[in-house]
Order: C-alpha cells, then sequence, then structure tokens
C-alpha cells in the first residue's frame, strides 16, 4: 500500500538533505530549461548547442560542501574485520528497475553515497515514491515500464555519471523532456556514446558542445528497438540501451566488443525481463532484451562494492604485518580482475564463503601484507576492473619493477582525467611512471615512493582514496586537497581505515 504524503513528509534527515541539495542544485544558474527547447530540434535527432564554456552550476560537491583536506601518515600493521558500502553500481540499478518495477520493492544493503542519492532524487522527480526504512534498508513503490511523469525541475545529479547515463535510457521511453545537469565533473564527461544509440531509437537530444551536460532529452513512448554494437566495452551505454528497449516492442541487442559488468542483465532477469547473452566469436557478447515486460516487483540484498573494498584491500597487502577480512564483497567475474592482478604480483587474497545473493557472486576476502613483484596488465582486463586502475597504479609504485598497464584511454572520461591524475600523482609522491600512449609504465624498487605530496583530488573519490592509501606506506605521508568526492561513493572511508589502523587526519 502506498504511504500518504505526510509520511513521506517525515522522512529521515539525511533524504532530507539530499532533497534540499538537488533542489539547491536545480536552481542554481542552470541552463534554462526554455532556452534550451527555444533552439526547436526535430525528432530522432541530436542538437549540439555551440556554447564552449561550461556554464557554472550548484554541482553537489562545488555547491554545498567546502573542500576537505585530509592527511594520510604511515601507519602500523592493519587488523579487523571490514563491512564495506553497498556496490555502487548494483546500487543506482536496483532504484531504477525498482521504480520500473510494479508494486513494492525492498531493497537491503543500499550504498547511500551522494551518487546513488542523486538517482533517488531524481527517481522522486519522476513521481515515483521511494523510502528509507533503516540504514541501507529502502522501499520503492514501482510505477511500471512508461509510467514516469514529467519532471517539473531538471534533474542534478551531481557527480554521477552512472545515474545521468542509465537514467537517460530510462527517460528516452517517456514521451516528455527531461532536463540533466551535474557538477563540474559531470558536466566535463562524454554523453555522446549514450546520445547516439538512444537517437537512433528516437529520443531527441539538445546538448552543450560536444554533447556534454546539460543536455534536454525528450523521449517517445514509442521507440524503435534497436541492435546497437557498442565501439567501447561501457556498462553504463549498454544499460542505457536496455532501459530504453524496456519501452521498445520487439527486441533491443547491443553487441559489445568485451564483456562489462553484467548487473543490468542480471537485474532485468531478477525482475522478470527475458534477457539472452550469446557470446560473440571475437571475445564480446550479445545481449538481448526483450521489450515491453512487465517488471514484477522484487527482493534485492547489495553486495558491498569491490571498488571501494579495493582500498583497505590494497592498503593490507602494502602496509608490512597487516591481516584483514572484508566481509561479503560482490566477486562478479566481471569486477574482478583487480584481485587478478594482485594476485599476479604475488599478494596473498582468500576468497572465503562463496555465496549468491540476489543473483550476484558474493564472498568474504581474507587479505596478508606481503611484497609485491611488478605486473603486465593486458587490456582485455581493463572492463573487469575500470575504476581498479588508481589503486592498481599504488601497488605498482609499491612493487618490485616495472608495471606496465595497456590500454587506458577509458581512464581519461572518468571522474577525472584519471591517466593524467596518476602520472602527476604518482611523480609528485617520489615514483617513477611514464606514459606511452593509452599505457602506463610504472616502476618501484620494492619500497614504497617516499610521499610528502600534496594531490589534487580533481572531484574524483577513488583518485583521493588512492592517493591516500599510498599515504599509509610513505615515508612523509600524503595529502589531499579535498576529501569530500569521497562521499559519492564510500562514506565512512576515513573512519573505516582508521578502525583497520590507518592514520587519515583533517589538515
Ligand atoms: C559503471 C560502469 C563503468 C564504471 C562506473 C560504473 C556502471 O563505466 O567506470 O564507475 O555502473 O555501469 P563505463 O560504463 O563508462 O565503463
Amino acid at each position: 500500500m502506498r504511504r500518504s504524503a505526510y509520511v513521506r513528509a517525515e522522512l529521515p534527515r539525511k533524504e532530507e538533505s539530499v532533497k534540499n541539495k538537488i533542489q539547491l542544485m536545480a536552481s542554481a544558474r542552470f541552463l534554462a530549461p526554455s532556452a534550451v527547447l527555444e533552439t526547436g530540434v526535430k525528432k530522432g535527432q541530436q542538437t549540439i548547442l555551440d556554447q564552449p564554456s561550461a556554464p557554472k552550476t550548484g554541482g553537489a560537491e562545488t555547491a554545498l560542501a567546502s573542500p576537505s583536506p585530509l592527511i594520510s601518515e604511515r601507519a602500523e600493521s592493519l587488523a579487523g574485520e571490514a563491512v564495506l558500502p553497498g556496490d555502487k553500481s548494483i546500487s543506482h540499478r536496483a532504484l531504477i528497475f525498482g521504480a520500473l518495477a510494479v508494486g513494492e520493492t525492498w531493497v537491503r544493503g543500499l550504498l547511500e553515497g551522494d551518487d546513488v542519492m542523486a538517482t533517488a532524487g531524481a527517481l522522486r522527480e519522476y513521481g515515483v515514491e521511494l523510502e528509507s526504512d533503516g540504514p541501507g534498508k529502502w522501499r520503492i513503490w514501482g510505477v511500471g515500464v512508461g509510467g514516469f511523469a514529467e519532471p517539473a525541475r531538471p534533474l542534478a545529479l551531481g557527480n554521477a555519471g552512472t545515474a545521468v547515463r542509465l537514467l537517460m535510457g530510462v527517460a528516452a521511453g517517456h514521451g516528455f523532456t527531461s532536463f540533466f545537469t551535474g557538477d563540474d565533473s559531470l558536466l566535463s564527461r562524454p554523453m555522446k556514446r549514450v546520445a547516439d544509440p538512444l537517437t537512433r531509437m528516437g529520443a531527441v537530444i539538445t546538448a552543450r558542445s560536444a554533447c556534454r551536460l546539460p543536455l534536454a532529452l525528450t523521449g517517445a513512448s514509442d521507440l524503435l528497438p534497436i541492435s546497437y554494437t557498442l565501439p567501447v566495452a561501457s556498462a553504463q551505454v549498454k544499460s542505457a540501451i536496455l532501459l530504453a528497449g524496456l519501452a521498445a516492442p520487439g527486441e533491443t541487442s547491443v553487441i559489445e566488443p568485451a564483456p562489462s559488468r553484467d548487473h543490468s542483465e542480471r537485474m532485468l532477469r531478477h525482475f522478470g525481463a527475458e534477457v539472452r547473452l550469446e557470446e560473440e566469436a571475437a571475445g564480446g557478447r550479445k545481449i538481448t532484451l526483450v521489450g515491453q515486460p512487465e517488471l514484477s516487483a522484487a527482493e534485492l540484498s547489495v553486495p558491498a562494492d569491490i571498488s571501494s573494498a579495493a582500498f583497505p584491500l590494497a592498503a593490507a597487502l602494502l602496509v608490512p604485518g597487516s591481516r584483514i577480512l572484508l566481509k561479503n564483497v560482490g566477486i562478479n567475474p566481471l569486477r574482478c580482475g583487480l584481485l587478478e592482478c594482485a594476485r599476479e604480483m604475488g599478494g596473498d587474497i582468500e576468497i572465503l564463503e562463496r555465496r549468491e545473493l540476489s543473483g550476484e557472486p558474493v564472498a568474504d576476502i581474507a587479505v596478508s601484507a606481503g611484497k609485491l613483484r611488478a605486473i603486465d596488465v593486458p587490456a582485455a582486463r581493463a572492463p573487469s576492473m575500470i575504476d581498479e586502475y588508481p589503486i592498481l597504479a599504488i601497488l605498482a609504485a609499491c612493487a618490485e619493477g616495472t608495471s606496465r598497464m595497456r590500454g587506458l584511454g577509458e581512464l581519461r572520461h572518468k571522474e577525472s582525467d584519471r591517466f593524467t591524475a596518476i602520472v602527476d600523482g604518482l611523480e609528485a609522491c617520489g615514483a617513477s611512471v611514464v606514459a606511452e600512449q593509452d599505457d602506463l609504465l610504472i616502476t618501484g624498487t620494492g619500497a614504497p615512493p617516499p610521499g610528502g605530496a600534496h594531490i589534487a583530488s580533481r572531484l574524483d573519490h577513488r583518485i583521493a582514496m588512492a592517493f591516500l592509501v599510498l599515504g599509509m606506506v610513505s615515508r612523509d605521508g600524503v595529502t589531499i586537497d579535498d576529501g569530500t568526492p569521497i562521499a559519492t561513493s564510500f562514506p565512512g572511508f576515513v573512519e573505516l581505515m582508521n578502525n583497520l589502523g590507518g592514520q587519515i587526519k583533517d589538515v
């Protein structure tokens, strides 16, 4: 049964603050919706506005949180058990698929970081009722495929690339216009990769130059099903097409050059959709969705995020004498590239108590410190560890020998240009690093680089956390200019690391 508006007005403080944040961001110097519409676009077209400079918006981090510098100093051995926050990719999808299902979906273990709360805020703008019912426990009253209402305000999605790309897919199947914006990091990220297939399906997209946000997307309730070959492996783009495919009759297919995380496919099946998978000769995959299903409400438990577990895991490999246990971590094979690399480097990692949680494999992971050696990471491994290169680079800088990481072009399009952020940050910490086109070569002596640097976190949570881990083993520690982006994916990071034995403090 639906809760009354009165009950919803009594949301926990955290949710209210997200609502306020979203409203503030929406009203902040955003390109006026009418200005976008005045350009007059035709159906099934993309219009890129000639407006080279990014309009200033009140982004999640920039408008509300002042920078919070942190210093990480050399730690004694780490010990203990860590219960980590929920998986970010699965959490976004749990809210979105719950909203598209018919009936009441319960989610446990949801990540309540800023990115996922941005998705929750956008879904409310689409008229979906959802509420928190205790830590990590959420209830969503799904409205069914095609059941969203026109949002009255721009959808301000902070730092969350996954939120904007997946919601663009959903918006494509609704015959009204949605306006998307975000923080300075999100405004700089490429959206053409999503706009291209959605336009082919019949959406009309008007964006700033080079297809960046802010953008306006006018959807249609009669989308065309397509068969689309992704130019680069991207789970976000794949998911956007599948989400749009829900609203199209017939079958929508995505062919990916290499397998990317398959949380959407697993969750679609969990909610009752028909999804087929075919392996392609060249190592890729074809995913086919039967359109216009009725998704049924479901119960879901979200495992801990292996991309967050990567930071305490790396710290425990590096800080001498450490042994920690990471509980209930998602070990989807398409996310486990870092575990493979760490093992090849000689890292002592045990996978314990393998089990399944709402269609996703999970386990506890025991990690012990030891000497690491250099490795050569093939480009083909990138999709399974695309978010883990910043922390892998830290491991490589502390290992003995020259590691080569191949085919990292996609790192330039993340929350920051991570390719450059890794090179600049490691150099500042005294490590030896060379960039050769899209490859990184990092040479370590077997001892950590001296550190002592002040690192710009560039609105990028994973750059911030990676260099704080380096500080835990460096002689002179490491300072970062701003720890606030960490809340996008890993609220409580500093406390968790310090409980294990870290020495991370406000500056
Ligand atoms: C994600 C996919 C990846 C990843 C991002 C989350 C997802 O991005 O980097 O953090 O949830 O689908 P790409 O699809 O751009 O590779």
